[in-house]
């Protein structure tokens, strides 16, 4: 039986006389990689803010852990265990990495009990490190890191609050193929531990072999949902991206 962790109902949101995203509906399996694909344009980033909002849809809903929310807010999602990277990665640059991911736990569902920083904080944060090999730059300013480490550092502070479900946009933008190959990794290891993901991602390669099921956008509506091996050869979706 499948177990829907996030569905998306009917979201529309227009920006003057764009309608950015159009009446799109689809959902997310707990336990996933789910890829939303699509060409420039196409309405997912605009989603992306509508479902964990950061921008207030037209109309439609979101359905998560169960519970239907009209009227998402980030804070409140957080501590539900919904976490997202941004396309730009936000980090506090002027903390350090460690610094980073102390606060970033502040954040969790523990925040709720008007806990500060705890020494379980610290050490959570010093695995964190940890896991993801960034112990030798533990107390450097997060503003000095490369592009692709930022994006790293990144993904951990999300992974701080322990959510149940990440939202990434384009988690491999931009950074080059070793950091690739550890983004992929880790998101493997995190989902292996229990944790479903919902990735935007434009390295095709990338989607065919890390995402399933993967959903694909054309101006703001699904044209299509299925397995990877699916989707490629899926003669409107081939029209989608030639078209653009
Ligand atoms: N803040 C905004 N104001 C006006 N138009 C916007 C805004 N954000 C996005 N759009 C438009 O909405 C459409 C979808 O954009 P976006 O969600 O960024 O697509 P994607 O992430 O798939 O590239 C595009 O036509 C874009 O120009
Ligand atoms: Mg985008």
């Amino acid at each position: 039986m499948s177990d829907v962790l996030l569905s998306v109902d009917h979201f529309t949101k227009r920006f003057g006389g764009v309608t950015a995203v159009n009446d799109c509906s689809f959902s997310v399996e707990s336990g996933s990689i789910t890829a939303l694909i699509g060409p420039n344009g196409s309405g997912k980033t605009t989603l992306f803010n509508m479902i964990t909002g950061y921008l207030k849809a037209d109309s439609g809903s979101i359905t998560f852990n169960g519970e239907t929310i009209t009227r998402p807010r980030p804070a409140d999602l957080y501590r539900k265990g919904l976490s997202r990277t941004f396309q730009q990665a936000r980090i506090f640059p002027e903390l350090t990495v460690i610094e980073n991911l102390v606060v970033a736990a502040g954040y969790s569902w523990k925040g709720l009990f008007g806990k500060r920083v705890s020494l379980d904080d610290e050490v959570r944060a010093q695995k964190m490190l940890h896991e993801f090999r960034l112990e030798s730059l533990a107390q450097l300013p997060s503003g000095e890191l490369s592009y692709g480490q930022r994006k790293l550092l990144e993904f951990a502070a999300v992974l701080m609050s322990e959510p149940s479900l990440v939202l990434l946009d384009e988690p491999t933008a931009g950074v080059n193929p070793v950091m690739i190959d550890t983004m992929e990794r880790h998101i493997r290891e995190r989902n292996a531990a229990g944790v479903t993901f919902l990735i935007v991602e434009h390295d095709m390669q990338l989607v065919m072999r890390l995402c399933n099921p993967v959903v694909v956008l054309d101006q703001g509506s699904p044209i299509a949902f299925g397995a990877p091996a699916t989707i490629q050869t899926d003669p409107l979706v081939l029209e989608a991206y030639l078209g653009s």
